[in-house]
């Protein structure tokens, strides 16, 4: 049988989607006891006071920012390479999203370049645990103190990582996370927000509950679906889908189908119906077990890293991610940095290996958030990044033959530079 390695490899403990349209057909879909259960094994191992469901990670991050109660029309700073839904939810939410730039070695915000765009309308910073590697929080909670700035981690990304031995998610006056299924903790859509303060927590929580429960129909086809897509991207589903025609593509120029999978960027004024629901006692059974595993997991995916890195450390035009010290990330994606991305990814896909090129956004330059460009030039140069599979279920060979892919690909006729300094590999 012809294997191929996606980019993608959706976390799933075994027995939970058959659990979980078993409860949904015993008519415990949406109310049920496994919700409270979740929000309270969450808030454990974050060991933080108060977990509150949400229909999404951006819902979750959309409550926070009303309970917060943050000055109307103030500004707000993320990073520049964030996911783009998050500050259009903050603009949606009547604040103005400020753009900062990123370190170029770990591609989460610079706190020198944060602290520099603090205005006297500032209100709030939302590090982003980006890739699942922690921000340097010391010097981010020392600047945000010193201006009285609210802190709102978002850790979609980073479920489990560390910085000096502390979660990421319990630095700030908040946090959120997401359950979508390509995330650390899946639970085929959903998202969490934490927090030790209870007038917040209590706050959010009306937010959320006040929201209408989906259709169960509508659960069972997102936990049905969900598997399938799972399966989709496993690797014998992917061969005969997505592979075909991304290799197909690859014969014909501009081959990087996947954009057309994303959810398109676009102004969410008014918020989209879908988005104002609540969060589910099927997905809540399924994240309880996902919640077990999530140390094993999370192991396996550094242990991947650790793999991808020693092989890639030395091959001249590939840069590996940096991993600060006193920190533990999570590889949510492991992105390295490639004298000629184009071409290296053009050749692993014709080996059957699917690489990813960037995968959040610059969000600075998009039209969408037109009215608060800045300059970025550090976020604006990781558009030639690339993210390689470091997920939990490749085995041994698959990552042995990315290896082999990737330090071919590199040495085939058309030599890559040797680069050393991340900004020239721009
Ligand atoms: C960095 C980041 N933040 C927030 C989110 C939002 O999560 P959700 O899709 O659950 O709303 C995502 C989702 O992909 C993300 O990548």
């Amino acid at each position: 049988m012809i294997r191929t390695i996606a980019r993608y490899g959706a976390r799933h403990v075994p027995g939970s989607m058959v659990a979980a349209l078993k409860a949904i057909a015993r008519g415990e879909g949406l109310r049920g006891p496994y919700v409270q259960q979740f929000e309270k094994r969450f808030a454990e191992y974050q060991s933080m006071r108060h977990a509150i469901s949400a229909s999404y990670g951006r819902m979750a991050f959309y409550y926070i920012l009303k309970a917060l109660e943050l000055a109307s029309g103030s500004e707000i700073i993320f990073p520049a390479l964030t996911f783009w839904v998050v500050p259009e939810m903050a603009r949606v939410s009547g604040f103005r999203p400020v753009f900062a730039d990123i370190d170029p070695s770990t591609f989460n915000l610079d706190p020198a370049k944060f602290e520099a765009a603090i205005t006297s309308k500032t209100s709030a910073v939302v590090p982003t645990h980006l890739y699942g590697q922690p921000c340097d929080m010391d010097p981010i909670m020392r600047i945000a103190r010193a201006h009285k700035l609210a802190v709102i981690e978002d850790c979609a990304h980073a479920l489990g990582a560390t910085y000096k031995g502390q979660k990421v998610g319990t630095f700030g006056d908040a946090s959120f996370f997401s359950f979508q299924m390509l995330k650390p903790l899946n639970t085929y859509g959903g998202g969490m927000a934490v927090t030790n303060d209870r007038t917040v927590a209590a706050r959010i929580r009306a937010l959320a509950e006040a929201q209408e429960w989906p259709a169960a129909k509508g659960v069972f086809k997102k936990i049905l679906l969900g598997n399938l897509q799972r399966k989709l991207v496993g690797p014998y589903g992917f061969t005969f889908t997505m592979f075909l025609a991304f290799y197909i593509a690859s014969f014909f120029g501009d081959y990087d189908l996947s954009r057309y999978l994303w959810e398109s960027i676009r102004p969410l004024s008014p918020l989209p119906e879908s988005y104002r629901k609540r969060y589910t006692n099927a997905q809540a059974l399924i994240g309880l077990r996902m919640l077990e595993n999530i140390d094993k997991f999370n192991a396996l995916n550094r242990a991947h890293a650790a793999k991808l890195t020693a092989a890639l450390r030395d091959i001249d035009g590939i840069q590996p991610p940096a991993s600060p010290p006193e920190t533990e990330p999570v590889y949510y994606q492991y992105c390295i940095r490639a004298a000629e991305p184009d071409i290296l990814k053009h050749r692993a896909i014709r080996a059957g290996v699917d690489v990813e090129i960037m995968h959040v956004d610059i969000c600075n330059v998009l039209d969408v958030f037109q009215e608060f460009k800045t300059e970025c030039p550090v976020a604006e140069a990781t558009q030639h990044t690339l993210q390689l599979p470091v997920y939990a279920s490749l085995t041994e060979r698959d990552l042995n033959r990315l290896i082999n892919v990737i330090r071919q690909a590199v040495r085939r006729p058309k030599p890559l530079v040797r680069a050393t300094d991340p900004r020239s590999m721009s």
